[in-house]
């Protein structure tokens, strides 16, 4: 029977599904393998059940040569070299489309919640410090009828851009690599614009854009410095897209109102200046965390693994590959 790494606990009756066709080496106590400890877990192992915790480049890769899929229990695969699994043959595998709607509503709620100064005002009142109503209390700019900015209109973005046109009845700038189809465009009333117009004209930025070389710190101080003083940012993209250094002292100079962040740099660890500041919401990755969401997309990163592995009425044609050049070989 061949053998697969279950490399970070996952709900136990979806994974349990990967025991009708293979010897499984799971991790129930959910600890993060350090790099040695991966790829001593995947000697032998033909398969890898993974999350975005786990880095899986050439080295991991060429200690393991036997290792034929990869397979990410998110949409984001920057944790994963796809250049050297294709040139090894190895098939990779994300979970698209499963979380779209449910990560838009968080980026949606999150971007809400950083504009209306929720969670600040909260602390507030839990600190005991609210001894009365003022007409100037945690004001904060409105979000219906603002501009909203999308930097990445992929599946996420277009559905927050959904919400905040069909919903908030808002004005939607984007910019992306490629330009939405023209009746897309139409629908929401979408304009295309460059980069710079995108920062100075957003009321309400958020990040959707997939983390590669290229969106390395794509907002950094120099960007910051192009919002609007009132401006809100919000990133549920990946850490990375932000300088987190940079943003720490934006809102602490009150460059921007204030951010939204569900991702970070290094995390689960977070800039300490952001954790100094009032006019920032945090939260630890959680956008495509809801119930039903999660278990989609653990059940299809199963999925993935049984067929990429030549098992399962898809034998050989997981659903949702990320190099489908490796299974044309
Ligand atoms: C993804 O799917 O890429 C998320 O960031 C993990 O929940």
């Amino acid at each position: 029977m061949d053998k697969v790494l279950v490399a970070r606990a996952a709900f136990p009756d979806i994974v349990d599904r990967l025991h009708a066709h293979f010897e499984v080496d799971d991790n129930p106590e959910d600890r993060i393998l350090a790099k040695p400890e991966l790829i001593a877990r995947l000697a032998g192992k033909r398969g890898a059940f993974i999350t975005g915790s786990e880095r899986i480049d050439a080295e991991v890769l060429d200690a393991n040569p036997q290792l034929q899929a990869v397979c990410n229990m998110a949409v984001g695969f920057n944790n994963i070299d796809v250049a050297a699994c294709t040139a090894r043959g190895v098939i990779v595998t994300n979970t698209p489309d499963v979380l779209t709607e449910t990560t838009a509503d968080f980026g949606f709620a999150l971007m809400m919640a950083t504009a209306r100064r929720i969670a600040e005002s909260e602390h507030y009142l839990r600190r005991g410090e609210w001894t009365k109503w003022s007409y100037d209390q945690f004001v904060g700019p409105d979000v219906h009828g603002a501009t909203l900015g999308i930097l990445g209109m992929g599946r996420i973005g277009q559905a927050i851009a959904r919400r905040g046109v069909k919903g908030f009845g808002m004005k939607l700038v984007y910019h992306n690599r490629s330009r939405l189809a023209p009746e897309i465009e139409a629908d929401l009333g979408a304009r295309y614009v460059d980069k710079a117009t995108l920062l100075g004209e957003s009321d309400h930025l958020v990040l959707v854009v997939p983390y590669s070389p290229a969106s390395h710190h794509a907002i950094g101080a120099a960007e910051l410095a192009q919002m609007k003083p009132s401006a809100t940012l919000t990133n549920i993209a990946r850490g990375g897209v932000v300088d987190d250094a940079a943003l720490a002292i934006a809102l602490k100079n009150r460059t921007i109102a204030a951010a939204g962040l569900d991702v970070f740099e290094g995390e689960p660890k977070v800039h300490p200046g952001l954790l100094e500041v009032p006019n920032v919401v945090l939260t630890p990755h959680i956008a495509s965390a809801s119930i039903a969401t999660r278990r989609a997309m653990a059940s299809l990163a199963v999925d993935n693994l049984i067929a990429a592995l030549g098992h399962g009425p898809n034998a050989g044609r997981p659903p949702t590959p990320v190099n489908p050049q490796v299974l044309a070989r």
